[in-house]
């Protein structure tokens, strides 16, 4: 690698993560006020202090499919006034106990700010400019009054809106068809910035890249609403359900394609229709969701209006936490347009943190890949030079064996390089050039590598997937032994002459 083959900065939002009403990710999740954990308004001061610890700077609420139903006015004002509801997306009962004002206290206290969505399904332009009132106003109007006297003086100055959420599927409370949904966004966009002009707001992009739509539906949207929106958004979500794990492992390459192919139709809406603007990408929902996915449907069939049930609380293992640390990679990779991320979700459903309802939590294998990108990986992106051997699986071919990134920390005089190394047979020995680092060398390497690919974390056992620093060797410090099937970060800094 090379200091001037720079990729861009990171924007610290690709750290981001989700809470969505939707299982135990908020009721048992953020929020148990009968758990030993909780603290004077019922949040979990263990979840709080993880949450902080992973140093996510935004996180998106309430939704995902959840906001297409959500009557945000629900949520607000005196907890025995509000309504319970029947909730269309996830079939379930929702006593609205969490609102707004609630979340945004949250994030206060768990020193993260909102990604606020707002209902562009059952609701649309009105619902959600009177919502940036009662956010970002500071007083003087209906909605930033009633703000105040529900508590809260201080507008939550909400910078970050979806406008909607996967607008593009058909199991979407209010699904549209692109031309439909491009007007709403544009109108909907329009009133929220006159409100605010000093917002940025995410259109909905494709729900993955295996949509029909994908492609025509994110030139369409930005035909009607390109002046209005900053970011469209991606979501992608793999699985091993086949259990396969050279193909698992390779799935990341797709996470690349479906980025530059949105890059793409950006640009050429841009470009053909004269644009002054960039349109950047907003990865607003990533992860990998298998294990629980049956047990989901079961549940969803049977219609039982559950409030906050157990479900959709994929217990990750540790190949698990190889796909993902790759799917990190690429969102650094693409760091120039990438802008905003989130990982799906913070805690319980799909998540790095796990819960017990009453007490008790305890930390995915997603959690550290996740962790080390976040605590090293800010800074200027480096494009790496890999030479190493290539695969072929099932559905990829010439999959690099080596997954690698580079992050200069300019503040700290710090390189990081992360990299998966996916073979499944061989330790693989690594020599690392770094043109315009001379005197720099290694002086941390954590690996996490685990002979049991199918090896989880439990709230009995949580400490099976731990990293660990790997003793370093003494010649030259700039080569070592990346474990087979393993996730590495390394760590340099200028020798010291001492
Ligand atoms: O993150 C879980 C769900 O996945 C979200 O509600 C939805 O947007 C996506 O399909």
């Amino acid at each position: 690698m090379n200091c001037d083959f720079s990729i861009g900065e990171t924007d610290k939002r690709i750290y981001g993560s989700f809470v969505e009403h939707i299982g135990r990710c908020v009721y048992g999740g953020i929020y148990d006020p009968t758990c030993p954990e909780a603290d004077n308004l019922g949040f979990r001061k263990d979840v709080i202090s993880m949450t902080k610890e992973l140093g996510v700077p935004i996180v998106r609420y309430p939704g995902g499919n959840f906001v297409s139903g959500y009557n945000w006015e629900d949520g607000i004002g005196p907890k025995e006034k509000r309504p319970k509801r029947s909730e269309l997306a996830w079939f379930a009962t929702e006593t609205n106990e969490i609102g707004t004002d609630e979340f945004a206290e949250w994030c206060r206290r768990a020193d993260t700010q909102a990604m606020m969505a707002v209902n562009l399904g059952t609701r649309g332009p009105d619902a959600a400019r009177n919502l940036v009132e009662y956010c970002n106003r500071h007083s003087g109007s209906y909605w930033s009054d009633l703000r105040g006297k529900n508590g809260y003086k201080n507008p939550h100055d909400i910078k970050l809106w979806c406008l909607g959420n996967e607008m593009d599927g058909p199991w979407q409370i209010g699904h549209k068809k692109a031309e439909e949904y491009g007007r709403v966004a544009l109108e909907a966009g329009k009133l929220m910035k006159w409100v605010d002009p000093s917002i940025e707001l995410v259109a909905c992009g494709s729900s993955s890249m295996k949509m029909q739509t994908f492609g025509q539906w994110e030139a369409t949207v930005l035909e009607e609403a390109y002046d209005v929106c900053d970011y469209i958004s991606l979501h992608i979500y793999f699985d091993n359900i086949e259990d396969n794990l050279p193909n698992f492992l390779a799935k990341s390459v797709e996470m690349d394609s479906f980025i530059e192919t949105v890059v793409s139709t950006c640009d050429y809406i841009k470009g053909k229709n004269r644009k002054n603007k960039t349109i950047n990408l907003s990865f607003d929902e990533w992860n990998i969701w298998y294990h629980a996915a049956a047990a989901n449907e079961a549940y969803m069939r049977k219609r039982t209006w559950d409030i906050a049930p157990a479900f959709n609380e994929d217990i990750y293992n540790f190949e698990d936490a190889l796909l993902f640390g790759s799917m990190i990679l690429s969102l650094l990779r693409h760091a120039d347009r990438v802008k905003i991320a989130c990982l799906a979700q913070l805690v319980n459903v799909i998540a790095p943190i796990m819960t017990i309802n009453g007490g008790g939590s305890y930390k995915q294998s997603i959690y550290y890949p996740f962790l080390h990108a976040s605590k090293y990986g800010r800074g200027k992106v480096l494009r790496t030079l890999t030479q190493c051997g290539k695969y072929d699986s099932k559905d990829y071919t010439d999959v690099p064996i080596l997954d690698t990134i580079a992050v200069e920390n300019e503040e700290n005089s710090e390189l990081t390089i992360f990299a998966v190394n996916k073979d499944l047979e061989e330790d693989v020995f690594t020599r690392f050039s770094l043109q315009g680092y001379e005197g720099y060398e290694v002086f941390e390497h954590i690996v996490m590598q685990n002979n049991d690919g199918k090896a989880v974390n439990s709230i009995e056992r949580p400490n099976v997937i731990l990293p660990i620093s790997m003793p370093l060797s003494d010649n030259g410090r700039l080569e070592t032994v990346l474990p087979k099937l393993s996730w590495n970060v390394l760590r340099f800094r200028r020798k010291s002459t001492n």
